[in-house]
């Protein structure tokens, strides 16, 4: 049997499918560089949008134990499919057996926490993955917080492949953005508040400024997930304490680490390098 020493401290680890929780980590970067960060992109197996509940579960599980044996105690499912899809079971099931002191967070109670300084006629409009749609996660947080609000819901299925495809600034990308909004405000013409609840859309966000009624405020998630992770930092001290503090962060993908590189300097505005890594044999 493999002797394993228990690792006490390590950076905060970042999850998504793919390039979208980058929108998240750069926010946290800015607002928390001291730490030190794993970021982790499934590019290879990205979109989780459209898969369904088990596989976004075993995928999402598989990144979280190979995040936990980078060292991380904390890891942050800065994907709302995966926060819909698996990050309940992880909690409940897995977390016990694996590490009762390590914690995995998600991004959409802190969302949904945020509405009711956001809306003032409590019609909100949701914009994310067929996956987070159907799971009708928002729908129940959002009862739970603001049962006066009513939560209407479109799912954008070509928004990711625009976004992981380099897409998002090109002209036919205008025709898909404009579909889904008009969609959405066909359901519900009064929504003052929208949120992209998905990490992948703020690289569209111009686009569906453009499109959405002036009425309304189109929210993005990278500040208030920031905000969030430091009012539990602040809170838990004895996760803090944890927390390795060097102002590094180590990019990870599942695809091609020049491709990755290539993209997500593009997202965060600066040169990145990246890793390949393999989360199969993880399972
Ligand atoms: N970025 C992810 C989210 O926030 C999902 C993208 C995907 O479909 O893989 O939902």
């Amino acid at each position: 049997m493999k002797e394993t020493t228990k690792i006490t401290s390590g950076p905060i680890g970042i999850f998504d499918s793919g390039y979208g929780g980058l929108t998240i980590l750069r926010e946290i970067q800015q607002a928390m560089p001291q730490y030190d960060y794993i970021y982790l992109g499934d590019n290879a197996r990205a979109p989780y949008g459209t898969r369904s509940f088990d596989i976004v579960y075993q995928f999402t599980l598989e990144a979280v134990k190979y995040l936990f044996d980078q060292g991380c105690q904390l890891v942050i499912l800065a994907c709302n499919t995966a926060s819909a899809k698996a990050l309940r079971t992880i909690q409940q099931n897995d977390l016990p057996g694996i590490d009762p002191s390590r914690r995995v967070l998600g991004i959409i109670r802190p969302t949904v926490e945020l509405l009711g300084n956001l809306s003032q006629n409590g019609n909100i409009g949701i914009l994310g993955t067929p996956g987070t749609v159907q799971s009708r996660s928002y729908d129940m947080e959002t009862a739970k917080l603001h049962p006066s609000f009513n939560v209407y819901s479109q799912a954008c299925p070509m928004w990711v492949p625009l976004v992981e495809n380099n897409e998002a600034d090109a002209p036919g990308a205008d025709y898909f953005v404009k579909k889904y909004i008009d969609a959405l405000f066909t359901q519900q013409a009064d929504i003052d508040t929208v949120i992209l609840a998905c990490t992948h859309y703020p690289i569209l966000f111009d686009k569906i400024r453009q499109f959405t009624p002036d009425t309304a405020q189109v929210i993005t998630q990278g500040e208030i997930i920031a905000h969030s992770l430091r009012d539990y930092l602040n809170l838990h001290p004895e996760m803090d304490e944890r927390c390795t503090r060097g102002g590094n962060t180590r990019y990870l993908t599942t695809e091609n680490a020049d491709k990755f590189t290539e993209m997500a300097s593009l997202f965060l505005n600066r040169p990145i390098y990246a890793t390949q890594i393999s989360l199969k044999h993880n399972a």
